[in-house]
């Protein structure tokens, strides 16, 4: 059999409702053209984000049923505790509210000002608790890691070379942790190989710094090395979780991804003090440690999602429907990066529009026509999100890519949602010369991209050329 199917059948349905053009205009104006700003009752195919957007499977609410929601030694805790364990191997975890408090917790404990923590790509929430820390969050991605075209097996990987300078630069004791984000989701959603991982595990273990693994995609990036590299094939894909995390000591995970639940997360570790110091934190913040911020039943949901995620039919289906999306569109001639990652396809809107610079806001311009034309949201992951400016100069200065994330929710989409998917991107690709830019009519000092408003520089939703 050629074709990859679903691997479940659907026992709910949520209807999504089709609007028109002329609805979706002004919906869009109303917004000030950031998707950020849409009632999602108003787009038809949400991929701004595959966080906490999962369906979740019957066992799981099955698991919500049985959740209880004792405030102490609750029996769902100890479930989602062994869960953990047995899949990461680690011996003290900490239940959060979703990644970024785990993130929160490890670096407020952990970092001082002055300090350095190199990760292969920091994710937003992961750079931002690090400098709340006072520490400074080093990216060491490889270099073809940042060339979209180019598709390579694991251009998630971190600069194995970069990490020794930085350490011979700043000193190890200046490094309270290095991370690995498996899979590399600022860099296109690109896994990291194993080979990869034990040699920054040597790195860091030659020089007494602790590795820390960012866990949020794990399963997605284990079934990659399973697909992709040498000496994996025959491993199941809870073999390989085992092994990599056994090059680590400790992780943080948002269990709102790979976890299949709508909310949660935890922190892991291996090292008693720590945890203790975490778990005191934890505490004056999140919660007591048999909960930490989680509901019973949400402990019983992730625990049952990370033993489905493993799931090998599960992870076929997953990798498949999103290389589906990619590749049609890529066949049509639009621009990617290469090749599509585990979460995500990432449009290349630099090569989609390359009559509109950078400062006019190319990923923008693609993130609202896509709406327009088909009523999907994808996420600008460009100079909106990450360029800045410079406060010496008032300069604006552009970000190093200008990309556009379609990242797929997990289990919720079918074949012909992404069928249509393809069509409305490339009938928009196909009119893209009478596309133009945007400027900001409205930003906020930090984290723009949630609530800037914009201003079109062309007529948005005017004459269709060649229609
Ligand atoms: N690390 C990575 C690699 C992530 O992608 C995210 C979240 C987090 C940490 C933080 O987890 O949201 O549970 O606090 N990424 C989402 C996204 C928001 O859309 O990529 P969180």
């Amino acid at each position: 059999m050629k074709t990859i199917i679903e691997p479940f059948k659907i026992k709910v349905v949520e209807p999504i409702r089709m609007t028109s053009r002329e609805e979706r205009l002004d919906y869009l104006e109303t917004a000030g053209f950031n998707v950020f700003r849409l009632r999602s009752e108003d787009v038809l195919m949400d991929l701004l984000t595959d966080s906490g957007t999962s369906a979740m499977s019957s066992q799981q609410w099955a698991g919500v049923m049985r959740g209880d929601e004792a405030y102490a030694g609750s029996p769902s805790f100890f479930r989602f505790e062994e869960t953990v364990t047995d899949i990461f191997g680690f011996e003290h975890v900490i239940p959060t509210h979703q990644g970024r408090a785990a993130e929160r917790i490890l670096f407020s404990t952990v970092c001082r000002p002055g300090h350095v923590v190199p990760n292969n790509t920091h994710f937003d929430t992961t750079r931002a608790n690090i400098e709340a820390a006072g520490a400074q969050a080093v990216d060491l991605p490889v270099p073809e890691g940042l060339v979209p075209s180019e598709p390579r097996p694991f251009k998630g990987n971190m600069d194995v070379p970069r990490l020794r300078s930085l350490i011979a630069e700043v000193g190890a004791e200046a490094i309270p942790l290095c991370m690995l984000t498996v899979t590399n989701n600022t860099g296109g959603g690109q896994p990291v190989s194993m080979a990869n991982i034990r040699e920054v595990s040597e790195v860091c273990q030659s020089h007494g710094i602790p590795l820390y693994i960012d866990a949020c995609r794990f399963a997605e990036n284990a079934y990659f090395i399973k697909l992709r590299e040498d000496g994996y094939s025959q491993k199941t894909v809870k073999e390989i979780v085992r092994e990599l995390f056994s090059y680590a000591d400790g992780c943080t995970m948002s269990a709102k991804k790979d976890g299949l639940a709508n909310i949660g997360g935890f922190l892991a570790t291996n090292d008693a003090w720590l945890a203790k110091r975490e778990r005191d934190l934890l505490i004056l913040t999140e919660g007591y440690p048999t909960y930490g911020g989680m509901a019973g039943r949400d402990l019983e949901a992730i625990a049952v999602g990370l033993e489905e995620v493993l799931l090998e039919d599960y992870l076929e289906y997953r990798l498949a429907s999103v290389r589906y999306l990619g590749e049609h569109i890529s066949a049509e001639g639009v621009p990617i990066v290469q090749p599509p990652g585990g979460h995500a396809v990432y449009i290349d809107a630099a090569a989609f529009l390359p009559h509109v610079p950078a400062l006019e806001l190319p990923g923008q311009s693609v993130v609202s026509e896509l709406y327009l034309e088909g009523g999907i949201r994808g996420v600008e992951v460009g100079t909106v999100m990450f360029g800045r400016k410079d406060l010496d100069t008032g300069e604006d200065i552009p970000a190093a890519m200008e990309l556009v994330r379609l990242a797929m929710p997990r289990r919720v989409y079918t074949q012909s949602h992404v069928d249509f998917m393809v069509e409305a991107i490339v009938e928009v690709h196909r009119r893209r010369d009478g596309i133009g830019g945007f400027r900001f009519a409205y930003q906020a000092p930090a984290l723009r991209h949630f609530t800037a408003v914009f201003e079109p520089l062309y007529q948005v939703g005017g004459p269709v050329p060649g229609a």
